[in-house]
């Protein structure tokens, strides 16, 4: 028998074991169980000992992890191997934001001088437009900013905007459009002045059919108000992996950001498509950002498996989806400012993990990346925590807060770090039989209303969580804790022998679209009974 199957028996062996164990009794065992398991990496603190683990478990998935052959693969990553095998790429997302003095090779070119200049490039760019230098075709300087983008081109992006909010400054305001619904175009721009609006149309293909859409719906409202194309660019700037097709709808050189195709969608916010961040927060910002991501790459590459933050995060989510038959994982902010964290998540998880097949072209053998989802606490206590608590799923929480808010208001702070600690241990702990009654009979509560209630307000407890802690939410904090979650899913799928970097699962309803769209421009309604949803549209439109 392969190690890696008698592994997974021992690992199956052992939860047959610890399902039946509380961890409020694990707690209340072991005085040291917070400090054995908690972990601080640079700017982030862990508390992973609200888990369903013990340390022969923990023993057990690290020699997993060996046997999976991680710390080769992570490092043939870093080393810019073509770990992508099914679209020929090296990943490189963390060269992105390597010090100028690193090196990296991809097919003998070093990748990182690359990247320090358009570094540079991006720069300038943004000193000229917050400086109010560059200027649009009726001579005023940009107020607003417009990214147009989807996917990793719009979620990253947006939400380091959205979380940062903060350090902007007197930076433009941003705005995004991703949805090729043209009500998130329309809707963005009645509230904007053509004459002060910049747009960046971000494509790391630049054939995408909703970014070339909007692109269009934005490029005839600026020829609109101006009339001539050339100020209508003057209005615009690209940033892509395929500058040809910039170039061939009218990008010149100078107007287009590059980054280059070892650089995944959901994986670019650090390369040119983080532009938008760093018109918004300024350069200074954005490159703390890098260096926050850059720390946590680091402390991935250097500590130890037991001691690795992204390596126990991964080990957890492997765990508890292939252990203990959870479908799902929640991420909870405690943080309105990371309100879309959970949708950035989704993407650099699901698109990374949901595979049914292995790297050598076999199926998987056995659970892959589960579903992600969660909202912002405390908004999310009033709406699906029910499920949580009493549900009938194990659904793993990532309970996020810092330790300081961006307010004045302290007070209001600390309501929701109260708010977030207690529900770690209301999921952990839950409420005993005893503790139950005493609290009904106490109410006056008793005969069959008493056995009644006792039921349906039972409060089991033991459901897992990490919490991942922060000081702030800092530009650096921010960049560390998205790399933590890249690396974590990163090294689920080296688990699961999957190949986490391509996406060939979005491209059947992309090819479906286009027929389906020529069949309604046609619009020629079939004269028979409809034999689809298509023709019966196609008939009532
Ligand atoms: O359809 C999925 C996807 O390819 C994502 O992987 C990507 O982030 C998004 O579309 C946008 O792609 P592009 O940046 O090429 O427009």
């Amino acid at each position: 028998m392969r190690d890696i199957d008698a592994l997974w028996q021992r690992l199956q062996a052992k939860q047959k074991q610890l399902h039946n164990v509380h961890m409020r009794e694990q707690c209340a065992a072991d005085d040291a169980r917070f400090s054995r398991y908690s972990l601080q990496a640079g700017e982030l603190f862990l508390d992973y000992s609200k888990n369903r683990i013990d340390d022969e478990a923990l023993a057990l998935m690290i020699e997993l992890v060996e046997a999976s052959g991680l710390t080769e693969r992570r490092d043939a990553m870093f080393a810019g191997a073509k770990i992508n095998q099914t679209e020929g790429r090296a990943v490189l997302h963390t060269a992105l934001r390597a010090g100028p003095e690193a090196r990296v090779d991809v097919d003998g070119c070093n990748v990182v001088s690359q990247v320090h200049a358009e570094l540079q490039r991006i720069e300038d760019f943004v000193g000229a437009v917050r400086a109010g230098q560059l200027k649009g075709a009726s001579g005023q300087a940009f107020t607003d900013v417009v990214n147009i983008g989807i996917g990793g081109s719009d979620l990253g992006p947006a939400m380091v905007c959205e979380a940062l909010r903060p350090y902007r400054g007197d930076g433009p305001a941003l705005h995004f459009v991703s949805n090729v619904d043209p009500v998130q175009m329309t809707d963005t721009l009645a509230g904007l002045n053509p004459a002060t609006t910049l747009f960046i149309i971000v494509s790391k293909t630049f054939t995408t059919q909703e970014t070339m859409a909007n692109a269009a719906l934005a490029q005839q409202w600026l020829l609109t108000a101006f009339g001539s194309q050339e100020q209508v660019l003057q209005h615009c700037v690209a940033v892509t992996s395929n500058p040809h097709s910039a170039q061939a709808q009218g990008f010149a050189p100078e107007q287009t950001f590059l980054f280059w195709d070892w650089v995944g969608g959901r994986y670019s916010l650090w390369s040119s498509v983080g532009l938008s961040i760093a018109l918004a927060l300024g350069m200074d910002n954005f490159r703390a950002l890098l260096a926050g991501a850059r720390e946590t790459d680091e402390h991935f590459c250097e500590a130890p498996l037991a001691d690795n933050m992204p390596v126990i995060l991964a080990m957890l989510g492997v765990w508890y989806r292939n252990f203990w038959s959870a479908g799902s994982h929640a991420v909870l902010p405690y943080s309105q400012r990371l309100s879309r964290l959970p949708a950035f998540l989704q993407q650099l998880d699901m698109e990374s993990n949901g595979k049914q097949v292995r790297m050598d072209g076999r199926p998987v053998a056995c659970a892959t990346g589960p579903v992600i989802w969660g909202e912002p606490g405390t908004n999310g206590q009033h709406a699906f925590y029910q499920l949580l608590h009493q549900g009938t799923d194990l659904i793993p929480c990532d309970i996020l807060f810092a330790l300081e808010g961006d307010t004045d208001c302290a007070a209001e702070h600390r309501i929701l770090i109260a708010n977030a600690i207690a529900q770690g241990e209301a999921l952990m702990c839950g409420k005993t039989t005893e503790q139950l009654r005493e609290e009904l009979v106490a109410a006056g509560v008793e005969g069959e209303q008493l056995a009644l209630l006792s039921a349906h307000r039972n409060f089991p407890g033991n459901k897992p969580s990490n919490s991942l802690v922060f000081k702030r939410l800092s530009p650096k904090a921010l960049g560390s804790l998205i790399a933590l979650y890249e690396h974590k899913v990163f090294c689920q799928g080296v688990i699961w022998g999957i190949n986490s970097f391509d996406q060939w699962g979005v491209e059947l309803g992309k090819q479906l679209a286009k027929g389906v769209l020529d069949r309604l421009n046609k619009a020629t309604p079939a004269d028979s009974k409809p034999a689809s949803l298509l023709d019966w549209v196609v008939k009532s439109r």
